[in-house]
């Protein structure tokens, strides 16, 4: 891991930059033949939130099950529409080798990050807004508000991710999951 990774302060999610319809940025036609970089996977998240009649059909709400589908994979990178409601959490998780990109179309999301001293911080994410992070990142999200609605993006493809949970003792532990497994808060 580079050291930078270790010494930036500001959280990938205070680094979201407001996208605008019209920019120009990297598109589900314009990919290279490789894995992303996570700014790249911040333009595709954003162009694809740009794009709402590739995903608006799919947009749900469930309390019980976060209302997911997939909009795209290929060898290099998967995309996603989350849908989200305020029940809806995905506990702490990781995303094994990806890196991951968020853009929040409507409503507005909640990242916690885990932190030894402090206990979670708190960020939130309003509807125009994306960011990113790479594979070292940990984090847990919810819908802020209810009909909440975010395009993912992860490279390589999300395969395997690991899950939080912390035991009686209190030790923290983790728990690797497949792709295909809903995340959720472990008791
Ligand atoms: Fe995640």
């Amino acid at each position: 891991m580079a050291s930078s990774q270790l010494t930036e302060r500001a959280l990938p999610a205070e680094r979201a930059v407001e996208y605008e319809p019209d920019a120009a940025r990297l598109g589900l036609a314009e990919l290279p033949d490789r894995d992303l970089g996570i700014d790249e996977l911040r333009d595709l998240v954003a162009s694809i939130a740009c794009d709402p009649d590739t995903w608006t059909h799919l947009v749900a709400f469930d309390d019980e099950e976060r209302v997911y589908a997939a909009l795209h994979r290929d060898a290099h990178v998967d995309v996603w529409l989350l849908c989200w409601t305020p029940v809806n959490d995905t506990g702490w998780h990781d995303h094994d080798i990806s890196s991951g990109a968020v853009a929040v179309v409507a409503g507005e999301l909640v990242e916690n990050n885990l932190t030894l001293g402090d206990g979670a911080v708190e960020t939130r994410i309003g509807a125009g807004h994306a960011f990113s992070f790479g594979p070292e990142h940990i984090h847990r999200l919810n819908g802020a508000v209810p009909g909440s609605v975010s395009v993912h993006a992860y490279s390589p493809p999300l395969r395997r991710m690991g899950q939080y949970a912390v035991s009686d003792a209190g030790v923290l532990r983790r728990m690797s999951l497949s792709s295909s497994d809903e995340l959720r808060p472990l008791d």
